[in-house]
Formats: C-alpha cells, sequence, structure tokens
C-alpha cells in the first residue's frame, strides 16, 4: 500500500549534495516594485495552453462535486507534498499542479482519495481556476525554479505576468525557497499588493518535499513567506481582472 508520500522512487540525485543559489543579484531586484505594478495593472494576456485547459476540463466535475475546500500545491514536482498535505488534511482536496510529466510519473499510484495531481502551467491553470470560481484555503509554493539571474525576474513568481492570478485565488499563501532573495523579493511584490507578508527562516524536520529534503541534507538554508490573502480578494494596489 502506498504510504502518505505516494509511492515516490527513491532517487540518490535527491539526496543531498547540492550547491546554494548563486546570483549576483544580492537583495530584493531594484525592479521589482514597478513590474508587479504593471502586472497587476495589465495581467497576462497570453493564450491559455490547450493541454492546460484539458487537464483543467479533465478535473472540473471531479472539484466541483467533491465540495471540499480546495488546497493548492503549485510546483508540486513529484507530488510528495501534496499527498502529505492531503494525508494531514482529510477535510479539504488537494491540486498539486505541475508541468513535467517526468516529475509527475514518479508519483505512481495516487495514496489517498483527497488529492489530484494535475499536469499544466501554473499560471494558466490558476486562470482557469479563477474563472471558474475556486478559491484556495491554502496555497503553497514550494521551492519553485530560483531563476536567479537579473534578467531572469519575469519568470520568477512574482515579477511574471501570472502573479495577479495567485493573488485572485486567495487563502493562506506559503512559498518556500532555499533562495532568501526569492523570498524577500515575493514578500516584497506581495506588500506591493497591498497585503502583509512575513518572512523567516525556518529548520525542516520533516520534509515537505524532495527538494526541502535535498537542500536541508545540503545545509542550506530555508525560508519560507506567509500571508493571509483571504478569501475571494483580488489585489488592492490595482484591481486584476482575470480573462
Ligand atoms: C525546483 S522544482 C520543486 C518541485 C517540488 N515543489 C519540490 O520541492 O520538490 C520546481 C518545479 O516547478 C515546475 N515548474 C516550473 N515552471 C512551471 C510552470 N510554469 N507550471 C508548472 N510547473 C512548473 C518544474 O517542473 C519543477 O517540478
Amino acid at each position: 500500500m502506498a504510504g502518505p508520500c505516494g509511492n515516490i522512487k527513491p532517487d540518490p540525485a535527491m539526496q543531498g549534495d547540492s550547491r546554494a543559489v548563486s546570483s549576483s543579484q544580492q537583495g530584493c531586484h531594484e525592479q521589482l516594485e514597478a513590474m508587479v505594478r504593471k502586472h497587476l495593472a495589465a495581467p497576462s494576456q497570453r493564450p491559455t495552453a490547450a493541454h492546460t485547459r484539458e487537464a483543467f476540463e479533465a478535473i472540473r466535475q471531479r472539484v466541483t462535486s467533491d465540495g471540499r475546500p480546495l488546497v493548492f500545491d503549485s510546483f508540486c514536482g513529484t507530488g510528495m507534498s501534496t499527498a502529505l498535505l492531503a494525508a494531514q488534511n482529510p477535510d479539504k482536496l488537494v491540486i498539486g499542479v505541475d508541468k513535467s510529466a517526468h516529475r509527475l510519473n514518479k508519483h505512481g499510484p495516487l495514496a489517498g482519495d483527497n488529492y489530484l495531481l494535475v499536469q499544466a502551467d501554473c499560471g494558466d491553470f490558476w486562470r482557469l481556476a479563477h474563472e471558474a470560481g475556486w478559491r484556495a484555503t491554502r496555497h503553497y509554493l514550494l521551492y519553485p525554479n530560483p531563476w536567479p539571474k537579473p534578467g531572469q525576474l519575469k519568470r520568477r513568481v512574482h515579477g511574471s505576468a501570472d502573479f495577479g492570478a495567485l493573488l485572485a485565488l486567495g487563502g493562506d499563501i506559503e512559498l518556500r525557497s532555499n533562495w532568501q532573495v526569492y523570498v524577500e523579493e515575493f514578500s516584497q511584490a506581495l506588500s506591493v499588493a497591498g497585503f502583509e507578508a512575513h518572512s523567516e527562516l525556518f529548520t525542516s524536520a520533516q520534509p515537505l518535499t524532495l527538494f526541502e529534503r535535498k537542500y536541508a541534507g545540503s545545509g542550506h538554508q530555508l525560508w519560507r513567506c506567509r500571508c493571509q490573502l483571504g478569501h475571494n480578494t483580488r489585489p488592492r494596489a490595482a484591481e486584476h481582472q482575470t480573462r
């Protein structure tokens, strides 16, 4: 029988010998505030990828009829955190989203009936979920790719045109990273959007994800930002419209 992490096959590369994030950027990006304001004022016009729309439609009925409050686990990788969060929250339906079929396929059979794994682009998925009237009670973003070069700001969650769609889903949000700058920027972007965020160093006695296990095992410091977006909220700095 599958354990609470699903049947994820052990991967020696995930055990713990990784280099800390290296960047020429030592603090929050100087363009961050302007970028966040620009994106909140003029949300993404990017067409929704067909594969994400199909993946969304494939679970729409199930989610709508389930009725339990929703927990989102965006950038879920193999879905280890999705399964753990589901085991900890039997009264919630947990939706893990990742674009990588390779990572998701490592999960094996689902270990419970209160979580789903979806292969989709997170930004597109957030917009579709919002349009469908779904709202997050909690939203985890665990170790998104750091994109540490200064020129990669737009690829970070808070620097992307998808940031408003993330905020529109609401809920208690938690982002974790082994790069302090990423967490501080996320916190600052939330503040620009009118929310109060709290970031801190933390230790992970029981890793929630494979990357968390690898980073902790490699002696990295782990950082997190938490913020209550509330329910049915919209960013206050600029009204965000979903398509
Ligand atoms: C560093 S891994 C972290 C995975 C997992 N949360 C963990 O901690 O083990 C980042 C993940 O983000 C996924 N990803 C990156 N961009 C994405 C996007 N736009 N939509 C969905 N998933 C994405 C990647 O496929 C990858 O699995």
